[in-house]
């Protein structure tokens, strides 16, 4: 077999079968297959995509490309939850905590960013020290301590992920419902869980933006998911604005502290909840989803959950006097304003570009080498529907370098539309649920 015959069959709308699929991957992982090789298949995928036997087949081989983990020595239900990303998306800082506190073991296997969209990884790392590459046998220890850790993929586990999620973000492949569904499921699916909530986001800032391609790859992961033995549902959440009011990792640290301590925006507050509660609740630590959304605001108003994250930033070698001085986290030196050209009422018409805005200051990556500016980010002043004067601020912008502010600051500025009337339609933040 070639990976060259593979390229073109996927270019020529082929289906590649399970074998092939597993030389691709394996070839890949192990260093014989080069990256431009599998960045064209990813193209070809990309764009003739991948049919339900090929997603099933992706997935399960960069599944059984690492190790499939056995919590069973750890008692109790292992669950964890997973978004297929947006802009200032940073429920998983505040969920882990709450569902650890409310007793359940918390195993999270996360990424790093993707896209226009943040990763849970970038993020932990702007707190000074804290490490996300533990070794298999450190992971398990901090979870027998304290019920959540989080890390990366490793060589170890979904290596294949870890290499493809990397090519992918720098070669424009990842909005595509089989290489997501794949890349989620296949690291969700070696951590050991018994359960597992996904936050598949729909809306202008979703990698998928139409409400039916999410429902679509929600069915497909809740179904891979229950194949394997899970218990699996999937929330179709709104992301057409920002979630809360920060993006870039200090930033969403900073915010996560801030829900953790009672306060915080409410639409991360009440979605945060709205995951932990699904959480308990497949967990089977709670009865309904209900009892599960008292327990997590339980956990919050009793300050259990903000010890449960100074006690996983500890295990994790992280400064954990953040949680009381977030000053330490790494800060930008410079602010700079976008404000509104005209007084009305506030429309987003492209949140992408708001990730985009923020990639470009240092936030992302454009090559697989670079490193992240953990100070850099974006501070949204305005909602959808807000009413703004002329020359408000509708973004601050903390950024380091000059050099690529004016490109951010057209991607923010023209991401909004300010107009007379208030924009209609008010989406509601969960939008479905999928295999409840
Ligand atoms: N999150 C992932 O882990 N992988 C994707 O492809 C998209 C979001």
């Amino acid at each position: 077999m070639r990976a060259v015959d593979l390229i073109r069959k996927k270019r020529d709308c082929g289906e590649l079968s399970r074998e092939e699929t597993g030389f691709l991957v394996s070839g890949y992982t192990s260093g014989e297959i080069p990256d431009y090789q599998m960045a064209a298949w990813l193209m070809a995928a990309w764009i003739r995509g991948l049919n339900r036997a090929e997603i099933a087949a992706l997935t399960e081989v960069m599944l059984h490309s690492g190790e499939v983990l056995s919590l069973s020595e750890i008692p109790g239900r292992k669950v964890d939850k997973h978004s297929t990303g947006g802009v200032g998306d940073k429920t998983s800082l505040i969920l882990a905590p709450i569902v650890a506190a409310g007793g359940l073991t918390v195993p999270m296997i996360s990424g790093r960013g993707l896209g226009h969209t943040g990763g849970t990884l970038d993020k932990l790392e702007a707190i000074p020290g804290f490490n996300t590459n533990l070794s298999l046998a450190e992971f398990r220890s901090v979870l027998h301590e304290c019920g959540m850790g989080l890390i990366g993929q490793t060589a170890e586990i979904a290596p294949a992920d870890k290499k493809i999620y990397a090519l992918r973000d720098v070669t424009s492949t990842v909005e595509s419902a089989g290489l997501i569904c794949a890349s989620i499921m296949s690291k969700k699916l070696a951590e050991g869980i018994d359960a597992l909530v996904l936050d598949v986001k729909t809306g202008s800032g979703a990698f998928m933006k139409k409400e039916e391609d999410s429902v679509r790859l929600a069915e497909v992961m809740v179904e891979t998911g229950k194949r394997m033995g899970k218990k699996v549902v999937a929330l179709i959440t709104d992301m057409n604005q920002p979630l809360g009011r920060m993006a870039g990792h200090s930033n969403e640290v900073w915010e996560s502290m801030e829900v953790l301590k009672g306060r915080g925006p409410d639409d991360l507050r009440d979605l945060s909840l709205e995951l932990s509660a699904w959480m308990f609740f497949l967990g089977e630590r709670t009865k309904s989803v209900d009892e599960g959304r008292a327990l997590s605001e339980k956990l919050v108003a009793t300050c259990q959950a903000l010890e449960k994250f100074r006690q996983g930033i500890r295990l994790q070698g992280g400064d954990e006097r953040v949680v009381d001085e977030p000053e330490r986290l790494p800060q930008a030196r410079f602010h700079a304003e976008v404000i509104s050209p005209a007084a009305g009422y506030v429309n987003i018409t492209n949140c992408e570009q708001l990730g985009t805005a923020l990639a470009v200051l240092g936030g992302g990556r454009e090559k697989k080498e670079d490193k992240v500016d953990h100070a850099v980010g974006l501070e949204f002043h305005k909602r959808i529907g807000d009413h703004v004067e002329k020359n408000e601020k509708l973004v601050t912008i903390h950024y380091n370098s000059d050099a690529k502010l004016a490109e951010a600051k057209n991607l923010i500025s023209s991401s909004y539309v300010v107009s007379e009337s208030a924009p209609r339609e008010q989406r509601a933040l969960v939008r479905r649920i999928i295999g409840a």
